[in-house]
């Protein structure tokens, strides 16, 4: 695929290749990770502007970076206006480049309090979300699927008034909100989509190699792909599409890993991390499944280590 970086008002990302937001994956280690290994862009996951606006103290966690973070960008969830206008504009996103606003989330619970997909089915709040976070003239990008039933699909529109109500950049998982993370992504939907704007669309669902990103880049002439699910579970796919030199092995990413977590966080949290990144990453590695149990039992930092080094002894 052709790899270019791509501008957004003052910032240049240095490839099209992004990595998704992930809910308890995509925390500050990992995007470093993705970064180093030739992302353009990679976002914090989903933060709910009304735990914020309460100054949820777990919810404060997932904005945690630091200036080693060249372009930071954080993904808003939530579906009242002011909310979403007063937290955009607040100091405890004053760190972010780039807000996000999640207009995907499948999640019964997300849904009923008209949140996350459920923003596609009222465009009207949606177009009102996205230019109270513009206020403040911070790049705007939106994430949102193909509709809400596969019978009802209405990708192309939906664009169009993100891009007219001012969104910099829009990210189509294409999928319909039932479809929820299995099926094949509608490409037809996104192709649409993308001709139907002149700001930058990327693409994303159900890249599990190159050759799928290939295909979906080749398919819907988005300007650039994300993969999620794969990008855990083979975080060199960034470094294999944007031809980004990578010399490591998995064991010393899952080494860097686990001290840049352990740096900035605590033993709970990157144990619980760091498991379940681990249990991503050895999904197609022979011969792993025997460490499961110790990998989950593992107490102790230096215990998970002397497991991560079984598992990710470098195959011969
Ligand atoms: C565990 C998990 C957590 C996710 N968290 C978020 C999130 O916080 N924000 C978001 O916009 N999408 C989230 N998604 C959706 C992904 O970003 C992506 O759109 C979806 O997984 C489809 O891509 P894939 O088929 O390549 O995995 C999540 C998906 C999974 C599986």
């Amino acid at each position: 695929m052709e790899i270019r970086k791509i501008r957004l008002g003052s910032l240049l990302l240095p490839s099209n290749v992004f990595m998704a937001p992930l809910a308890g994956y995509t925390c500050y280690p990992f995007r470093m990770l993705a970064y180093e290994m030739g992302a353009g862009l990679c976002y914090t996951e989903m933060v709910s502007a009304n735990a914020l606006k309460y100054k949820d103290r777990a919810t404060k966690r997932l904005l945690f970076t630091t200036k080693e973070e060249k372009i930071r960008a954080v993904q808003l969830l939530g579906g009242i206006p002011a909310v979403m206008e007063q937290m955009a504009a607040s100091e405890l996103l004053e760190d972010f480049d780039i807000i996000d606003i999640n207009m995907g989330c499948p999640v019964p619970n997300v849904f009923k309090s008209g949140e996350g997909s459920a923003l596609m089915l009222d465009q009207k709040r949606a177009s009102a979300i996205i230019r109270g976070c513009k206020k403040r003239g911070k790049v705007v990008t939106i994430k949102c699927r193909t509709g809400i039933r596969e019978d009802q699909m209405f990708t192309a529109e939906f664009a169009r008034m993100c891009e007219a109500s001012g969104a910099d950049l829009i990210t189509i998982h294409g999928r319909s909100r039932s479809m929820m993370y299995d099926g094949k992504p509608y490409y037809q939907e996104i192709e649409q989509a993308k001709a139907a704007v002149s700001i930058p669309v990327i693409a994303n669902g159900g890249i599990f190699s190159v050759e799928d990103a290939e295909q979906m880049m080749e398919r819907t002439g988005a300007d650039g792909v994300m993969p999620a699910r794969y990008g855990l579970e083979n975080p060199f796919i960034f470094s294999e599409l944007t031809g980004k030199p990578c010399i490591k092995t998995a064991l010393q990413i899952m080494t860097e890993q686990l001290q840049l977590t352990s740096t900035y966080y605590d033993e709970t949290f990157t144990l619980a991390y760091m498991r379940k990144l681990a249990a991503y990453m050895m999904k197609k590695r022979r011969g792993t499944k025997r460490y499961k149990e110790r990998l989950y039992k593992s107490g102790s930092l230096e215990e998970f280590q002397e497991v991560i080094e079984l598992i990710f002894a470098p195959e011969t």
